[in-house]
């Protein structure tokens, strides 16, 4: 295992790079409508990371260990798409629940972060869906302090999942990043308190649950990238990219148009 800690400077960089892709996702919010493609909201936040922010969409080509480059620059997630859902010429319609999924790179620093959406008017189960596993987000931030392991992460995330009745996505993780798009550590949104790699300061990687509504088995699509419930049930996501303060966590995907923090949830930085 090879992590990377952040100096000052690195941790500046971080700071703008995900205070960016959380930015793209406020550009792209009104935008979140029946009607609207994917592939407009592709455009739209390729166009808005490029000109605007000067940065560079880091999916766009994306080929980690000789895949198929990714085609797209952003992943969008509907329904009973788990992750890196790829925008198509198909349209939202009410009561889709949509995953948006950015990562910019800016003076050479990756910001990662996603969002769950509901477009038009949502079911019951949708939201509740999308909300709890925003809370299970947040469940494992908070624990982030030096001296805490990867498990007591892992564990509080599924604890909380588990008990509502959802399941966790086991194939897929967060992870270490930075000048990287995808580095050491996995976060596992699983497992056991007090094992894995203890935390330490300058330690930056995301959290980003997969929670399905149903059983937690997925399967890959013939795309080479969508993944999707087995069951074909509901399943959602939320990211944010966290840095290992000495003290706690802060929250680096932050933006004015980030939701309200869950109740259980005092601060962003600690
Ligand atoms: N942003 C995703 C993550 O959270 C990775 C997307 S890789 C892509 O790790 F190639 F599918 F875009
Ligand atoms: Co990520
Ligand atoms: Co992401």
């Amino acid at each position: 295992m090879t992590i990377t800690f952040k100096d000052e400077r690195g941790i500046a960089g971080m700071r703008v790079a995900g205070r960016l892709a959380s930015e793209v996702l406020d550009y792209l919010t009104p935008h979140v409508q029946p009607g609207v493609t994917t592939n407009a909201l592709d455009k739209l936040a390729f166009d808005y990371i490029t000109q605007v922010q000067q940065a560079i969409p880091a999916p766009l080509n994306y080929n980690p260990s000789g895949r198929n480059p990714y085609p797209k620059s952003i992943c969008t997630s509907i329904n009973h798409q788990v992750c890196h859902g790829i925008p198509s010429d198909k349209a939202l319609k009410k009561g889709d629940i949509v995953n948006i999924d950015i990562t910019v790179i800016k003076d050479g620093w990756h910001g990662d972060t996603s969002r769950m959406f509901i477009v038009g008017e949502g079911s019951i189960a949708a939201k509740r869906l999308c909300q709890l596993t925003y809370e299970a987000m947040w469940h494992g931030i908070v624990k982030v302090k030096p001296g805490v392991r990867l498990g007591d992460i892992g564990h509080a995330i599924q604890t909380f999942a588990e008990g509502q009745g959802f399941s966790i996505v086991r194939e897929f993780c967060g992870h270490g990043i930075g000048q990287v798009f995808h580095e050491d550590p996995q976060v596992l949104h699983y497992g056991k308190p007090d094992t894995l790699e203890e935390l330490k300061p300058g330690m930056t990687f995301t959290i980003e649950p997969m929670v399905n509504a149903g059983k937690r088995d997925i399967k890959e699509m013939s795309d080479g990238w969508t993944i999707i419930t087995r069951d074909h049930s509901l399943s959602a996501q939320w990211e944010h990219t966290v840095l290992v303060t000495p003290t706690g966590y802060e929250v680096l995907t932050l933006s004015s148009g980030s939701p309200a923090l869950p109740a259980f949830v005092t601060t962003t930085a600690c």
